[in-house]
């Protein structure tokens, strides 16, 4: 179990916080700069960056890369936090 926004979030230790996201019925993570458009998965292997999320106080961490770990603590990355 983590938490996305204070919200409790299953993971096994091994998926994606993507993954763990994407299973909780979460389809979006993150606010663009501009617009503050929601965005979340789009490529899916670390090379859009559209899926940022911050991380136990880490700004821009990539959610379809980074392992979700029990007690980790996630949540949406606003604008240009980074
Ligand atoms: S979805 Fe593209 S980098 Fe994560």
């Amino acid at each position: 179990m983590f938490t996305f926004d204070g919200r409790p979030v299953p993971t096994d230790g091994e998926q994606t916080i993507a993954a763990a996201l994407l299973a909780a019925g979460v389809r979006s993570w993150r606010r663009t700069r501009i617009g503050g458009r929601p965005r979340g998965v789009f490529c899916g292997i670390g090379v859009c960056f559209d899926c940022l999320v911050r991380v136990n106080g880490t700004p821009a961490q990539r959610a379809c890369l980074r392992v979700a770990r029990p007690g980790d603590v996630v949540e949406t990355e606003e604008g240009d936090e980074t």
